[in-house]
This record gives structure tokens, C-alpha cells and sequence, in this order.
């Protein structure tokens, strides 16, 4: 069985009998011809089928809280789906957090991550009475603690370190090894434990966190991960006689963006995971820790896709046809960022038609603004609806108003049924804030 993480397209995705392409029962092209093209989609049942498994696999371990990675996708009618669900968030801004309390999502199940907060986030999360603060170097641990002073209150603190464990991911997002803007070296752990014992009275230091970075399709990181931060755990333990009670394992579980992709599934990690808290806490006498997870792209990407329309295509003999699409590298970035690879599909023909060999191209003022090279593709034609999947995660998050383009509309869809949750752009919010004289 697949879940998820692990298929290109949103679970219900069929052709209908029109030809069109068609998910939880919403025709494709009467949603893009409805709002409009570029619009980015979010089908609620693969969101909540991916968050259900993140439980369900976890479950085994009761001690288990889910954070979802809000850098990867945050909308408050993202957010709100996930907190029914019982996730809380990892958030790394002033902005994610007004985002989460503007949908009345208080902060309570909330982890503040980050490597420089401003006094002014740091102030706001401890008003909002966020859960922990993940907190990443020395310069913050004494902001914090003279923040918490004047608020006068006690703030629970997890210290971020890098573990020095490899994955084999982009360059630009491998986060766990030494050298690394995030976290404190794990050489340095004595120090900032000896601070906060002894300085640093109001920090509550309760565990360690650590993320080793992003679309990662092995197991074993994660069981060396474990074993890395109950290692800690023990030896600060032994030294200070001070038993940390949580971990947090970051993020990181890799999805399917092409057919070639073939991560493990959530299950496969929960397994791993839960084994290793076992044999490392037996085998460095410790209490089973509260374990936190922070998934992002795997909780979300596979529920998004982006539908866009076909407008200009240029055939050059003997080396390639391009179409270009009314958006690009400013609604997805990772292709231009990350050599990221899409799949796509023609929304409104059947398949099996006259397929064709294809470069995707966006609309933006840049050679490098090409969404897809060489996909087949059935006989895309100007004014085609074309879907591009799995750009749930890190599109809407990362995009960008490049050459003053307008930022594309969301909308929610589930059985049949479509909601919009967040507008398209207008020319008058473009230049609200542009003084002029
Ligand atoms: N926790 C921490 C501390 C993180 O830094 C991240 C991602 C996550 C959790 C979630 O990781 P995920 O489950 O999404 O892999 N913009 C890049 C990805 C950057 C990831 C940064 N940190 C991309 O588009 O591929």
C-alpha cells in the first residue's frame, strides 16, 4: 500500500467521464476556469489521510506529539485542518505565529525554532504562552532568559544541536552536520548546560532537538538520531544528575515527486524510531523521553498540486518545444532553487492521447524559470489547463511577487465541494505599501 508521501498525485485522482482530470470529485477545469489560473489546491482528504498516519504510525509510542513544520505550507485553513487533527506547530516567525492565532489557534502545543529571534518574536511567544522554545545558540539563550526575567516566568526550553549525521539530500537543505548556521556544535552542550543550570534561572531546560535535514528517503538516520540525543541525555545525566525528558527528531521524511522517488513510508520511520528510543534507553538506563516529530513537506505535499493554463509555446527544431505556462519560478521556486523535479498532467484531455516531449516553461523574466524539462505530455495546446503535482509544500511558502506578478489564489476541496482559503493577489495590495512623492 502506498500512503501519501509516497504517490505523485492526491488520493482520489481519476479522469472522468468528460476526459478531465478529476479529484475528490471536483472537475479540474471547472475549478480552474471557476477561479482562475495560476491557482494553487489543496485536496483536504490526502492533508488529512497523510496527518492520520503521522498518528496512527506514532501511536505505539503514547508519548508521541506531532508539530507540523508550518515553513512548509501556513495558511490558516491549513493550520485549522491540523489542529482538529491534534498537531501543534513548529514555527520559526512572528508571522507564522500571528498566522496560527489569526486562525484562533492558540500556541499551547507550540515549539519556537529559529536561529536569530528577534527580541519582538521572542516577547510575543512568551505572551502567547508558547509550549518550548528550540532554542539554537548562546546569543538567544541570554535574550531569552532576560526576557522571561522581566516577564517574570519560568520558559520551557529545548536546546537545538547538531548531531553530525549525514543524508543523502540537497546540499542547500542538509541541516545536521557540523557545519551548520543551525544549533549548537554537540561539543558545546557542557557549556550551555552549565549556563542555564547556573545562570540562566528562568529556563526550564527539558530536552534536545535536532533536525538532519529534508527529503530524506532513509531509515537510519533516524535510529542513529535517537541514539545521538539519548547519548546526550545520558551523559549530561552523569554529569549534572539532571535527566532531560524530551527529544525532538525534526522533520525531514522524503516524498515521491517523480516516479523514480521512493521514500519510506511513515510507518517505516515511526518503526525505526520507537525501536531506537528502546534499545537506547535500555541501553543508557534512561526514562522513556516525550518524543516530538516535525514533519513539513511529507504531511502536505502530495495533498497540493498547482493548475496553470498554457498560454505561448515555441518549438525550436531539433532541440526542444517549449510551453509556457501563466506562472512559474515566483508560485514554485524549488525547480530554479533545487533542481527540483515535477510531475505534471494535462488536466482537460484523456490520457493516451498524442503524447509529446515537452520543456514546462513559467511566464518570469529569467532563462533559469523553467518548471519542467522534457515531460511527455498528451498534446498540450495553448489555452490547456496543465496540473503540476506535489507542490504542496514550500511553494505558496516560498513564493515570491517577481516582475510584480500577482500571487496566486488557494482554495480547499473535498468531496465534491471547493473553498476558497486564501485570495488571489490584487494590483491594489501589490502597491499598498509603495510610497510614491
Ligand atoms: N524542523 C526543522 C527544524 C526544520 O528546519 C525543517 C525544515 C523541518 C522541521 C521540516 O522539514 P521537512 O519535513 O519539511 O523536510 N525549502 C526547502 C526545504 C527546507 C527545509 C527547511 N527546514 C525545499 O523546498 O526543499
Amino acid at each position: 500500500m502506498k500512503y501519501p508521501n509516497q504517490s505523485v498525485k492526491p488520493i482520489s485522482t481519476k479522469i472522468n467521464n468528460k476526459g478531465n482530470l478529476e479529484i475528490s470529485k471536483v472537475d479540474l477545469v471547472d475549478l480552474a476556469k471557476k477561479y482562475k489560473t495560476p491557482l494553487y489546491v489543496i485536496d483536504k482528504p490526502t492533508l488529512e489521510k497523510m496527518a492520520k498516519d503521522y498518528i496512527d504510525a506514532f501511536s505505539r509510542y503514547k508519548n508521541t506529539k506531532i508539530l507540523f513544520a508550518s515553513k512548509a505550507l501556513m495558511t490558516g485553513a491549513v493550520a485549522k485542518v491540523l489542529s482538529s487533527l491534534g498537531l501543534g506547530f513548529d514555527v520559526v516567525s512572528l508571522g507564522e505565529m500571528y498566522t496560527l492565532i489569526n486562525a484562533g489557534i492558540d500556541l499551547k502545543k507550540s515549539s519556537f525554532n529559529g536561529n536569530n529571534k528577534s527580541i519582538e518574536e521572542i516577547e510575543f511567544a512568551l505572551d502567547k504562552e508558547i509550549d518550548h522554545f528550540s532554542v539554537d545558540n548562546f546569543f538567544e539563550l541570554k535574550q531569552l532568559n532576560e526576557a522571561a526575567l522581566r516577564k517574570n516566568k519560568i520558559q520551557k526550553i529545548h536546546i537545538r544541536i547538531t548531531p553530525n549525521i549525514e543524508c543523502h539530500t540537497h546540499d542547500y537543505i542538509k541541516t545536521g552536520q557540523t557545519d551548520s548556521k543551525f544549533g549548537f556544535p554537540i561539543e558545546k552542550i557542557n557549556d550551555v548546560v552549565d549556563l542555564i543550570l547556573n545562570q540562566y534561572k528562568n529556563l526550564n531546560l527539558v530536552g534536545l532537538h535536532a533536525h538532519i535535514g529534508s527529503q530524506i528517503f532513509e531509515t537510519q538516520p533516524y535510529y542513529d538520531l535517537v541514539g545521538v540525543l539519548l547519548g546526550e541525555i545520558k551523559k549530561i545525566k552523569d554529569k549534572y544528575n539532571y535527566e532531560l525528558s524530551e527529544i525532538n527528531i525534526g522533520g525531514g521524511l522524503g516524498i515521491t515527486y517523480s516516479e523514480n522517488d521512493n521514500p519510506p513510508s511513515v510507518y517505516d520511520i515511526a518503526s525505526v524510531v520507537i525501536q531506537s528510543i528502546e534499545d537506547n534507553t535500555k541501553k543508557f538506563d534512561l526514562k522513556k523521553p516525550i518524543l516530538y516529530i516535525e514533519p513539513g513537506r511529507s504531511l502536505v505535499c502530495s495533498a497540493g498540486f498547482t493548475l496553470y493554463t498554457i498560454g505561448s509555446t515555441k518549438k525550436i527544431e531539433g532541440i526542444r518545444k517549449y510551453i509556457t505556462v501563466d506562472g512559474g519560478m515566483a508560485d514554485n521556486p524549488r525547480p530554479s532553487m533545487y533542481q527540483a523535479l515535477y510531475c505534471a498532467q494535462v488536466a482537460n484531455k484523456k490520457e493516451n492521447n498524442k503524447k509529446e516531449i515537452v520543456t514546462v516553461a513559467g511566464k518570469f523574466c529569467e532563462s533559469g524559470d523553467i518548471l519542467i524539462k522534457d515531460i511527455e505530455l498528451d498534446n498540450p495546446q495553448t489555452g490547456d489547463i496543465l496540473c503540476v503535482f506535489d507542490t504542496g509544500a514550500y511553494c505558496y511558502s516560498m513564493s515570491s511577487n517577481y516582475n510584480n506578478i500577482l500571487k496566486p489564489a488557494m482554495v480547499m476541496i473535498e468531496e465534491g465541494k471547493d473553498k476558497l482559503i486564501v485570495r488571489r493577489q490584487t494590483l491594489e495590495q501589490l502597491v499598498q505599501n509603495d510610497i510614491v512623492n
